[in-house]
């Protein structure tokens, strides 16, 4: 079953399901040749596309242009022209990577995105957003690139390593809160929880988002529900010690303490919410200081150039945009999840 989203620039499908891997060459309708480009741990999905494989390392510190440029050179090298298609399989350091030197190439070739992570599939590979780190901070260099098509085979995620699976949970869980409460309560109960569907509900609730909202506008803000206090977690951490949906995860709960503050969320919906993150067992935040977490709020703000913007639950399934969020309002957020000053 595919899912369709309709982005302002361009419309694209998402199919899910298990053993899709095998069906990818159909499923993809490449005008030309097409390259896939993976990593060498990956190479057991990525052969079962095609054997001649464009390799890349694998890690955060390798989302960069000398990885993008890399890439470039090895498509120039084997022949790729403006009507071939990247084929890109693996998860969002790979997608994002990969995606980014797709948009490049020859001011852009086609490209489908092969998620093998949770996260990948429920996140990274929809909406269109591609990009590698600079030296100054991640994501700094990219490009709004949506791709033709993107193809999830629930399968592979049989492979990934737990706290890897659980990353993508907590984004599972964001997008349960944010817009869907049927995917919410499927997650809170933690039985019978069927990837598939996990998968195609958050799906949904982005592609209804990105398809109403393709830049950074309002709506779109929704999605970043429990990411400024995670972003800066994951920053003051310098991306280390927790994966970027555990991070993500302390976030929620913290964001949810400053909705009970300014009056918007419940005490019951925030107990509920909490408890569901909770259940999914994030690991243990590291100790950490307030003001270093604060401070690397203060970049992210400085990047989008507005004012403190911050997502807060009205309710299971609806949530809420609101600006003008203070110093006091996130160090009160922190201290509900065990950091002080
Ligand atoms: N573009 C976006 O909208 C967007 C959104 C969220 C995150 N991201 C980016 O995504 C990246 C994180 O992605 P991620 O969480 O997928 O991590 P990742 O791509 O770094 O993958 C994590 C690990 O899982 C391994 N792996 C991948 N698939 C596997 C499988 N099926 N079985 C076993 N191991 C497997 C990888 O080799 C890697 O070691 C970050 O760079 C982040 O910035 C982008």
């Amino acid at each position: 079953m595919a899912e369709a989203i309709r982005q302002a620039s361009a419309s694209y499908s998402v199919f899910v399901g298990k053993g899709l891997l095998d069906s990818v060459g159909e499923i993809i309708q490449p005008r030309g040749r097409i390259f896939v480009i993976s990593s060498n741990g990956l190479r057991r999905f990525a052969e079962r596309i095609a054997h001649d494989i464009i390799t890349i390392e694998e890690g955060e510190q390798h989302k960069t242009l000398a990885t993008a440029n890399e890439i470039v050179t090895q498509l120039l090298d084997r022949g790729a022209k403006r009507d071939s298609m990247a084929v890109v399989v693996g998860g969002g350091m790979i997608g994002d990577t990969a995606g980014f030197a797709a948009s490049i190439f020859l001011r852009g070739i086609d490209l489908a995105h092969v998620p093998t992570t949770l996260l990948a599939q429920v996140d990274s590979s929809i909406g269109g957003k591609v990009a590698v780190n600079h030296e100054r901070g991640k994501n700094l260099i990219g490009s709004f690139f949506p791709p033709r098509v993107v193809v999830s085979d629930t399968a592979v995620l049989d492979s990934l390593p737990p706290r890897e699976l659980l990353s993508g949970m907590y984004e599972a869980l964001k997008g349960g809160v944010i817009g869907d409460a049927s995917l919410f309560e499927m997650l809170e109960k933690r039985s019978d929880v069927d990837l598939d569907t996990v998968v195609r509900k958050t799906i949904k609730v982005k592609a209804e988002i990105v398809s109403a909202d393709e830049k950074e506008a309002d709506l779109r803000r929704l999605l970043n529900y429990g990411h400024t206090i995670g972003h800066g977690i994951e920053a003051a951490l310098q991306y280390r010690q927790l994966t970027h949906g555990e991070a993500v995860a302390w976030g929620i709960i913290a964001a949810n303490a400053i909705g009970v503050r300014r009056g918007i969320t419940s005490e019951a919906v925030r107990r509920r919410i909490d408890q569901a993150v909770r259940d999914w067992k994030p690991s243990p935040l590291p100790s950490l200081d307030a003001s270093a977490v604060l401070a690397a709020t203060e970049h992210d703000k400085k990047n989008t150039g507005s004012s403190r913007v911050m997502v807060f639950p009205r309710e299971i399934g609806r949530c809420e945009v609101i600006s003008g969020i203070s110093d006091a309002d996130l160090r009160y957020g922190l201290a509900a999840i065990g950091m002080g000053s």
